[in-house]
């Protein structure tokens, strides 16, 4: 049943003239064994370093296994070898696997620190031209699939510590038009640790 509600989904964006072409999951699975001793099998990664991949906007996937394998805007010495031989059919396939599994979160996250995460995550901060977080990935992380805007629900800490870092410091580059270096301009140190927490503690 859910395979035939599928296969509609997919003609229907055929129909409708998508041109991104729809990866195929079952055949992802397959390909994402090595992805899983890292990410988790199902997405769900037990490593804080290590991103959840679960439920995550399938065009934002198959976008950053671009960006890695070009290397040009977005470096990591351990992702650059696991993506270098895939094609972009293996990246759509991996992508849609990923995204069918279910996020179940085990990041933990400080106590201490969310209500002022909360605070730069809903509002911002004024006074340094921060925006909210949530105009664009949502209230609740979710993201926007559509507009390649990543879910952000529940992600670890560490792993997003690194991600504000280095687009603060433009290490990491593949936001189009300069989204995410422009929001992290202002931002600092504890306002980062602190948004990640919330980040962490969303579900
Ligand atoms: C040896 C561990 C390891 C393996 C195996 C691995 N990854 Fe990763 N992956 C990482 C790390 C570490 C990062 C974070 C890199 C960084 O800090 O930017 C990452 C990041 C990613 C991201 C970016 C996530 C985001 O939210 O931006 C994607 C997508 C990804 N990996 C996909 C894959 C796929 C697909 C495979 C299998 C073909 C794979 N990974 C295998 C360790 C691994
Ligand atoms: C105007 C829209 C917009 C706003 C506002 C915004 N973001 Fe983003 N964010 C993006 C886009 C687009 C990307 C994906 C860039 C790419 O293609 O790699 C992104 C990526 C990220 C990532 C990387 C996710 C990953 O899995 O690696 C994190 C973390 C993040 N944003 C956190 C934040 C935080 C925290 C705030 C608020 C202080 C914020 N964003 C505000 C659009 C936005």
């Amino acid at each position: 049943m859910k395979k035939i509600i599928v296969s509609s989904a997919v003609l229907l964006l055929s129909l409708a003239g998508v041109v991104h072409a729809a990866g195929d999951a079952a055949a992802g699975k397959e390909k994402a064994v090595a992805c899983g001793a890292c990410h988790g099998a199902d997405g769900n990664s037990m490593v804080p370093t290590f991103p959840n991949l679960a439920g995550q906007s399938e065009k934002y996937i198959v976008k950053q296994i671009a960006d890695f394998k070009a290397k040009a805007t977005r470096q990591d010495p351990v992702m650059e070898p696991q993506v270098a031989a895939l094609s972009d059919q293996d990246a759509q396939d991996i992508a849609a696997f990923f995204v069918s599994q279910k996020l179940v979160s085990t990041a933990t996250a400080d106590e201490s620190k969310l209500a002022m995460g909360r605070e730069i995550y809903k509002g911002g901060n004024l006074q340094t031209g921060v925006p909210a977080c949530q105009g664009c990935h949502g209230p609740t992380g979710a993201g926007n699939p559509g507009a390649g805007y990543p879910q952000l629900t529940g992600q670890h800490a560490m792993y997003t510590i690194k991600q504000l870092v280095a687009f603060k410091d433009g290490s990491r580059s593949n936001d189009d038009r300069k989204v995410m270096r422009n929001v992290m301009a202002g931002m600092t140190e504890a306002e980062i640790e602190a948004v990640a927490q919330y980040i962490a503690s969303l579900r």
